[in-house]
């Protein structure tokens, strides 16, 4: 057994599902499926039950926060055509602007071209501007950012023509950053075997070529994200089934698994769950928070075992090896690697409090 120590890992995607969707998860569910992947910070994203567009619903979402969460958070705001006046001015209480500009799972979406640039226009330079793009939305993120003057995160990049452009645009020294996810990087449509709606997650699964174009682009890949998006097994076998993959638990092991097949080193990690995202997101350092992993320790993945409400993985029966036995948050065990010791409200609001 080789047990190594990471600092905690933040995943700055994160779909909690409270306030009116905790059938699906909630603060206290998913900041436990978090710690037992090792993740010591999430950043949850706006397209909830209510969406979180206005104070009201920006407070309701700190207070539940606040009672339930078990590990550190931040909060994203999302961009309507209703709050182009107003988003900015509750810049210092979020962790960031999250535009829609395609269609995926909940009602906010971002159509027309003039909102995008009234968001990009008026939104804090100093805070992260994210946005969900696919294809040739990329591009127009990319340039309305450029032309504001400011940074934008490209989430989730898929694809091979996405992700060389976002590298060519680094290498013009323009301000843009991105995250790609696990099931990206190792799943492909055509070689998933899950039921029809177990495979729905937007952007879709790609390409073998894809994939490859992803790993061959590390560099330009800021942060690993997880774009935890917890769904009921009841919903995805239903006739509409929602997009999305639960995804805090099998992160980690699948990066750890892919140091042994010598596709990643520990930096390539650390860089990409902890130095980058904190950097990009503005994420103080955690105090005596750590993590303790035994990197050789093999097992298989169970969906009915996780922590998260969803109880399925699209990871099912894969063999990993490595996983996080000990999880610290501020000098704290909140995880033993086999029981989540962080009592509910345990989790600080990183745009609140000094950690
Ligand atoms: O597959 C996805 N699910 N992609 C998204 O962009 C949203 C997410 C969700 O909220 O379920
Ligand atoms: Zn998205
Ligand atoms: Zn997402």
């Amino acid at each position: 057994m080789t047990t190594i120590k990471l600092p905690g890992l933040i995943d700055p995607h994160v779909h909690v599902r409270d306030l009116n969707q905790s059938h699906k998860e909630d603060w206290d569910s998913c900041t436990a499926s978090a710690l037992a992947g090792g993740i010591t910070c999430v950043m949850a994203m706006p397209n909830t039950q209510p969406p979180i567009t206005n104070l009201e619903s920006l407070k309701m979402q700190q207070e539940a926060a606040r009672a339930r969460a078990r590990c550190d958070y931040g909060i994203f705001l999302g961009a309507g055509v209703e709050n182009i006046e107003t988003a900015h001015t509750l810049a210092s209480q979020t962790s960031g602007l999250k535009m829609y500009l395609d269609q995926t799972f909940g009602p906010l979406r971002l159509d027309n071209l003039d909102s995008l640039v009234a968001h990009a226009e008026r939104w804090d330079k100093n805070r992260p501007l994210l946005c969900h793009a696919e294809g040739r939305t990329v591009a127009a993120a990319i340039l309305v950012a450029h032309l504001a003057n400011r940074s934008v995160h490209i989430c989730h990049v898929s694809r091979k023509d996405e992700i060389e452009l976002i590298a060519a645009a680094k290498m013009k020294g323009i301000q843009v950053t991105c995250e790609v996810c696990p099931h990206h990087l190792f799943l492909t449509l055509e070689g998933c075997r899950l039921p029809a709606g177990y495979i729905e997650v937007r952007p879709r699964l790609a390409t073998q070529e894809d994939v490859d174009a992803l790993w061959a682009n590390l560099e330009a890949i800021d942060c690993f994200a997880t774009d935890h998006a917890p769904h009921t097994r009841q919903e995805k076998e239903s006739d509409s089934p929602p997009p999305g993959y639960p995804e805090l638990e099998t992160a980690l092991p699948l990066w750890l698994t892919a140091i042994h097949e010598n596709r990643l080193t520990l930096d390539d990690i650390v860089k990409r769950m902890c130095n980058q995202p904190q950097k990009i997101f503005g994420v103080p350092t955690q105090a005596d928070t750590w993590i303790e992993i035994d990197t050789d320790l093999e097992w298989t993945v169970r969906g009915e075992t996780m922590f998260s409400r969803a109880k399925w993985t699209p990871f099912e029966g894969w063999k990993m090896k490595g996983k996080v036995t000990a999880v610290y948050l501020r000098e704290e065990l909140v995880y033993d690697g086999e029981k989540v010791l962080a009592p509910l409200g345990t989790g600080r609001n990183i745009n609140e409090e000094t950690l």
